[in-house]
């Protein structure tokens, strides 16, 4: 998507940079080579539209992004630096939280020493904690070089306040502590001054004293306390992993919350590390009011820009809020709707439509969103002299095929149409018969079954599709 050669200068630039490349000469002019570069950068211009659609909904938002310390170590970490950069650039907020379990182990190693925990989870004696201060601040400051070399500001302070996790289960946990407290107005501070604050897995208390903490749960309160737009933990699994039996695990895609709870409840023992941690604190994080979780890849490059800017991410999605929707389309919907149609016009799938005819029509439009993307859409016409409607132009944009959203539509095509009291509904179609066949429960009908005025402009337009047909029960709600 972006340029890997050096720090972003500015988003503006990148902007420049992008539409530069694509429009210096005319196509004409071009060599092979340069059609593909423009073919090419439209492409990345096209990606680049994607992104712009969620520039307004972060700006001035905090992303919290929990990285761990498997991910520190490997060679995307200065990449997932310049994306933090890029994510700065267009005001988002960021607060880094990270791990330092790898680089525990791997002290542990290097001096011969066995820790009593490694990921600040189960107690932690006193030589344990000296590891895990050695090996915390070393990834800070890595943090802070790496952030540097972003030509990013960057700080780590005392903002986690805990105190000692206690007694449980009957054995003291000595120097594993529980957060206490996140003190919001520091992260504020710094957040105004564009300083990235980098949080470790430790906290302190009022004496002065050090506590070691999990870095997931650390994220997690981070997070709460500061009403975060997302959460994102980055680390070495594609997302949250559940075995199924077969030899790789399935990674989980979308949840909402009310799944991720499910998936907890029966799956706890499906679910191995990190993906039980991520989806514990996900889950927390969700409940005390951060609306998205992201579970990723740390070490993917542009896995953290694809996960943020794109419908479909590369990771874990855990949602709070109506994550999709079906809603009534609107005027300034009919340039969105026409552009989705496009592929399914050239296949023949679809009837052709101009722009001025969707407008005309526009109250006849539903749309299906998807993080407010359009990406479906239906269009239901009333006959209602005959009490029949037309069930017309379903269609999916091709990323989003075989999610159930083509079915949504349908049935929601079908409960208006009963609403504004229809009959019968009927559908034509070139391709996609078979489909409302057996997973709609039409029927095959003839053109016999077309209101007349229907009936005409079937026969004028000679497509010859296939006439299915539905009846209907009688409506039960109101219209939307
Ligand atoms: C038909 C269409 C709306 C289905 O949307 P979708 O969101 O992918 O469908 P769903 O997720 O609800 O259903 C997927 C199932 O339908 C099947 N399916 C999808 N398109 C099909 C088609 N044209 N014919 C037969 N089956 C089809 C899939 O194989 C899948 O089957 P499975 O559940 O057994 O694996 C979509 O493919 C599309 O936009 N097609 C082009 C436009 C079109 O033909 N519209 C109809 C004329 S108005």
């Amino acid at each position: 998507m972006f340029a890997r050669s050096g720090p972003p200068e500015s988003f503006e630039a990148l902007v420049h940079e992008m539409s530069t490349q694509a429009f210096t000469s005319s196509d004409s002019d071009w060599p092979p080579l340069a059609r593909e570069n423009f073919a090419s950068n439209m492409h990345r211009l096209a990606n680049f539209r994607e992104i712009l659609r969620y520039v307004p909904q972060y700006r001035d938002k905090v992303f919290v992004i929990a990285i761990d310390g498997f991910v520190v170590e490997d060679d995307n970490f200065r990449n997932v630096l310049l994306d933090i950069a890029l994510l700065g650039s267009l005001r988002i907020g960021v607060v880094l939280v990270h791990g330092a379990s790898h680089q525990i182990r791997r002290l542990a190693e290097a001096t011969k020493q066995q820790p009593s925990n490694f990921d600040g989870i189960g107690l932690t004696d006193a030589a344990t904690l000296q590891l895990a201060l050695t090996a915390a601040n070393r990834v800070t400051h890595e943090f802070l070089e790496g952030l540097a070399a972003a030509d990013l500001r960057g700080a780590c302070g005392n903002a986690v306040v805990a105190h000692p996790a206690g007694i449980l289960g009957g054995v003291d946990q000595q120097w594993t502590g529980r957060i206490d407290g996140i003190d919001v107005s520091f992260f504020k501070a710094l957040l105004e001054r564009d300083i990235v604050p980098v949080v470790p897995p430790l906290g302190c208390d009022g004496e002065g004293l050090t506590y070691r903490l999990n870095s997931d749960a650390v994220a997690m309160e981070v997070a709460k306390a500061l009403g975060a737009a997302k959460l994102i933990y980055l680390t070495s699994v594609p997302g949250i992993e559940v075995a199924n039996g077969s030899t790789s695990p399935e990674v989980l895609r979308q949840l909402s919350l009310e799944e991720a709870e499910e998936m907890l409840k029966k799956h706890r023992n499906d679910l191995v590390e990190p993906s039980l941690s991520k989806l514990t604190n996900g889950i927390r994080a969700c409940r005390g009011g951060v609306p998205r979780v992201h579970v990723l890849d740390g070490r993917t490059d542009l896995g953290l820009l694809t996960e943020v800017f794109s419908n479909e991410g590369v990771g874990t999605l855990i949602h709070v809020n109506d994550y999709q929707a079906i809603r009534v389309a609107r005027k300034k919907d009919a340039r969105a709707i026409n552009a989705l149609i496009k592929a399914g016009v050239e296949s023949e799938e679809l009837v052709p439509r101009s722009l001025a005819e969707i407008e005309r029509h526009i109250s006849d439009y539903y749309v299906f969103e998807v993080d407010g993307n359009i990406v479906g859409c239906i269009a239901i016409h009333p006959y209602l002299d005959q009490k029949k409607a037309e069930l017309a132009c379903v269609f999916v944009s091709n990323k989003h095929e075989n999610q159930g959203i083509g079915a949504k539509l349908v049935q929601f095509g079908e409960g208006q149409a009963e609403r504004l009291g229809a009959k019968e509904l009927f559908c034509l179609t070139t391709q996609a018969a078979n489909y409302f066949v057996q997973k709609g429960g039409f029927q095959v009908g003839t053109p016999d079954d077309l209101p007349p005025p229907r009936r005409q402009r079937y026969d004028v337009s000679g497509r010859k599709s296939k006439v299915l047909t539905k009846s209907l029960p009688p409506a039960k709600s109101t219209a939307i």
